[in-house]
C-alpha cells in the first residue's frame, strides 16, 4: 500500500530503502499540487507501468500563486488523493509542508523562465512560471534516485549503478511542459522528462481541478474551448487550412465565456505560426493554445496539430 512521507529526509530513506528493496533500476517523480482527478490518475498509472519505484508530491506551491486569496482557496483534498495514488499503484506519497520545502520563508534564488514564461498564461499571471520552475526543480532533485546504494546488486549493475530517473508532467499544461524541458535541457538535470495526453470528460473538457468551480451552466458553456481546439485538429488531420476565424466565432458565439488568448503556435517556442497557416494547407506541427474565463473562472486547454 502506498506510505505517506513529508520531510525530504524520509522521502529519501523510503525510496533508496524500495529501490534496494525491488533491486529497482528506475525511478519517476509524478509533480502535483493535489485535489486529484482522472488527469492526474493517468500520469500516475503511466508512471508505475514505467518504473520500479513512483513518488507522486502533493504540495501547493506558495511560490506560483499570484494572489494569496487564490493560494487560500486551492483545494486540500489529502485523503482522497492518497487514495486514488494508491489506487494507481504508486509507492511514496511525498506532502511536505511549506516549511519543509522553503525552511528560509521565500527562495532568495529562483529560476528564472525568460522570454518562454512571458507570453501566454505568462502574460496574465506573471511570477507564475518562475514559481513553478522553481518548485519543479527542488522537486526534482527531491524525488531524484539515491545513486551508488544499488551498485552493489544485480539489478545496480545492470543499470550501470544509475537507476533511471523520469518525472512526468501533463500536456493539458502545454506551457509548463515546454519550461520544464527547456530548464532541464538549459542546466543540465539528470532526468528525462515524460508529457502525459490530456485527459478529457467525455464531452470533451479538459479535466481541471478548476473545474470544480464551474456552475452546470458554466460547464456547459466551457465545451466551446474543447470544440474551438477540436476544429483546428479536424483541419489540421484534413491538411486543409486551419481557419482560425470559425473556431474564433465559436468562443465568442458564448457570452458567458470571455476569451483570453487563441493562437496556434511553435510547440517548442510557443512563438506564434505564420498567418499563412490560416489560409494554406496545414502540415507542419503546431499547437493550438486557448484560455478564458467562463464565469469566474479562468480555464486553459490546448491541441497538438500533426503531432
Ligand atoms: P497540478 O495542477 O496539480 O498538475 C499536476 C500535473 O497534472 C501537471 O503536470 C498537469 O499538467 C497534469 N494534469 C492536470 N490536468 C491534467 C489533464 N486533464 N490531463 C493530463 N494531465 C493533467 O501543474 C502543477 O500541479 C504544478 O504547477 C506543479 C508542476 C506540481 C508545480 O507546483
Amino acid at each position: 500500500s502506498i506510505q505517506l512521507v513529508t520531510t525530504v529526509a524520509g522521502l529519501k530513506a523510503e525510496s533508496v530503502r524500495l529501490l534496494n528493496a525491488k533491486q529497482g533500476t528506475s525511478q519517476a517523480l509524478v509533480p502535483t499540487m493535489g485535489a486529484l482527478h482522472e488527469g492526474h490518475a493517468t500520469l500516475a498509472r503511466t508512471a508505475v507501468e514505467n518504473n520500479d519505484v513512483v513518488v507522486a508530491s502533493i504540495f501547493v506551491n506558495p511560490l506560483q500563486f499570484g494572489d494569496a486569496v487564490d493560494l487560500d482557496r486551492y483545494p486540500r483534498t489529502l485523503d482522497a488523493d492518497l487514495a486514488l495514488l494508491e489506487e494507481q499503484g504508486v509507492h511514496l506519497a511525498f506532502a511536505p509542508s511549506v516549511e519543509e520545502v522553503y525552511p528560509g520563508g521565500e527562495p532568495l534564488v529562483r529560476v528564472t523562465s525568460g522570454r518562454l514564461g512571458e507570453k501566454w498564461e505568462g502574460a496574465s499571471r506573471p511570477g507564475h512560471f518562475d514559481g513553478a520552475l522553481t518548485v519543479v526543480a527542488k522537486l526534482l532533485h527531491y524525488g531524484m534516485p539515491a545513486a551508488g546504494l544499488t551498485a552493489g546488486s544485480a539489478a545496480g549493475a545492470a543499470a550501470g549503478g544509475l537507476p533511471a530517473y523520469r518525472a512526468y508532467f501533463g500536456q493539458k499544461d502545454a506551457q509548463q511542459l515546454a519550461l520544464v524541458r527547456q530548464m532541464v535541457a538549459d542546466l543540465n538535470f539528470p532526468v528525462e522528462i515524460v508529457g502525459v495526453p490530456t485527459v478529457r470528460a467525455e464531452d470533451g473538457l479538459a479535466l481541471s481541478s478548476r473545474n470544480r468551480f464551474l456552475s452546470d451552466e458554466e460547464r456547459d458553456a466551457a465545451l466551446v474551448l474543447s470544440r474551438a481546439l477540436r476544429l483546428l485538429e479536424e483541419r489540421a488531420n484534413a491538411h486543409e487550412p486551419l481557419d482560425l476565424d470559425s473556431a474564433l466565432a465559436l468562443v465568442e458565439s458564448q457570452p458567458l465565456v470571455s476569451l483570453d488568448y487563441f493562437d496556434v503556435v511553435d510547440p517548442r517556442t510557443l512563438e506564434p505560426l505564420a498567418e499563412n497557416c490560416r489560409e494554406t494547407p496545414f502540415r507542419g506541427e503546431g499547437l493550438a493554445l486557448i484560455a478564458a474565463k467562463v464565469g469566474p473562472v479562468r480555464l486553459i486547454d490546448n491541441m497538438p496539430l500533426n503531432s
